[in-house]
C-alpha cells in the first residue's frame, strides 16, 4: 500500500482497528482548560490545577473501565474552523493527519461544523456532505492511509435552535446517508462526538445507528454525554469519588450496548 504512512502502516492499522473494536469507544477528556473550567464551575468548584487532576484521576482510575472504553483522548488541537473558510480547514486537518500517520500514529480526523442554528436536518445534511467530500479530497490527495485513521464527526441533526427535535430514527437515517455517501469502508471507525446531546439522546442515537450493519464501526467519542452525571455525582468531594465512577460505567456501558445496537433504556 503507498500512502504517506510509509513504514507505520500495520501498526497504524491495529491501532485504528483495536480503538474500533465491538462495544467499545473512546473516553474524550480533551478539554482545554477554559472548557475543563465550566464544568467545574456548574458544580461549584474552582478552576484550579488540583481539582482538574483530580476529576481526570476519577475518571482515569475507574475499575473495568477498559470493557467499554477502547481509548481517551487526552489532548488534541481542537480547530475551530468557519464554514466560511472550510477549503483551507480541510487541508490542514489532511496535513495532520499524513503527519501523525509518518510518526506512527492514528490521527483523529474531526472537522469542526457548527450545531448552532434554527436550520433543518437537510440543511445539516448538504453541509455535512459538503465539508466530508472536501477532507476526503484532501486527505487522498495527501496519501493518507484511510485504513489507519478514525472520524470524530457530528451526528446530523437539526440546528440547535431548529423547533422540532428529530427522532433517533431520523437522526440515524441522515448521519448514515451522509458517512455512506462520503466516508470510504477502507475507514474502520466512526466516533461520533455528543455535542450537547443529553446522555440519554446521544445512547439513543448511537443505537439507532446500529439497527442494521454499517461498512464502518459506528461508535462513540464522547465528553459530555459520558461526563454529565459524573460531575453531578461527584460534587469534588472524595466520598462521592465511588458513586461518580459508578456513574460513569453505567453510561459507557449503555454507549457499549449502543455500539452493538443492543441499547434498550
Ligand atoms: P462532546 O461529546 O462533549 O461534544 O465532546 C467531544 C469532543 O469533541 C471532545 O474531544
Amino acid at each position: 500500500i503507498r500512502a504517506a504512512a510509509g513504514s507505520y502502516s500495520d501498526e497504524l492499522v491495529s491501532t485504528a482497528k483495536s480503538v474500533a473494536s465491538p462495544g467499545r469507544g473512546i473516553l474524550a477528556i480533551d478539554e482545554s482548560n477554559a472548557t475543563c473550567g465550566k464544568r467545574l464551575s456548574s458544580i461549584g468548584l474552582d478552576n484550579t490545577e488540583a481539582n482538574r487532576q483530580a476529576y481526570r484521576q476519577l475518571l482515569l482510575t475507574t475499575a473495568s473501565l477498559g470493557e467499554y472504553i477502547s481509548g481517551a483522548i487526552l489532548f488534541e488541537e481542537t480547530l475551530y474552523q468557519s464554514t466560511t473558510d472550510v477549503k483551507e480547514a480541510a487541508w490542514g486537518l489532511a496535513r495532520y493527519a499524513a503527519i501523525a500517520q509518518d510518526n506512527g500514529l492514528v490521527p483523529i480526523v474531526e472537522p469542526e461544523i457548527l450545531l448552532d442554528g434554527d436550520h433543518g436536518i437537510e440543511t445539516t445534511l448538504e453541509v455535512a456532505e459538503k465539508v466530508w467530500s472536501e477532507v476526503f479530497f484532501y486527505l487522498a490527495q495527501n496519501n493518507v492511509l484511510f485504513e489507519g485513521i478514525l472520524l470524530k464527526p457530528s451526528m446530523v441533526t437539526p440546528g440547535a435552535e431548529h423547533k422540532e427535535k428529530a427522532s433517533p430514527e431520523a437522526i440515524a437515517k441522515h448521519t448514515l446517508t451522509m458517512l455512506r455517501r462520503r466516508v470510504p469502508p477502507a475507514v474502520p471507525g466512526i466516533m461520533f462526538l455528543s455535542g450537547g446531546q443529553s446522555e440519554v439522546e446521544a445512547t439513543l442515537n448511537l443505537n439507532a445507528m446500529n439497527q442494521s450493519p454499517n461498512p464502518w464501526h459506528v461508535s462513540f467519542s464522547y465528553a459530555r454525554a459520558l461526563q454529565n452525571s459524573v460531575l453531578k455525582t461527584w460534587q469534588g468531594r472524595p466520598e462521592n469519588v465511588e458513586a461518580a465512577q459508578k456513574a460513569l460505567l453505567v453510561r459507557a456501558k449503555a454507549n457499549s450496548l449502543a455500539q452493538l445496537g443492543r441499547y434498550t433504556g
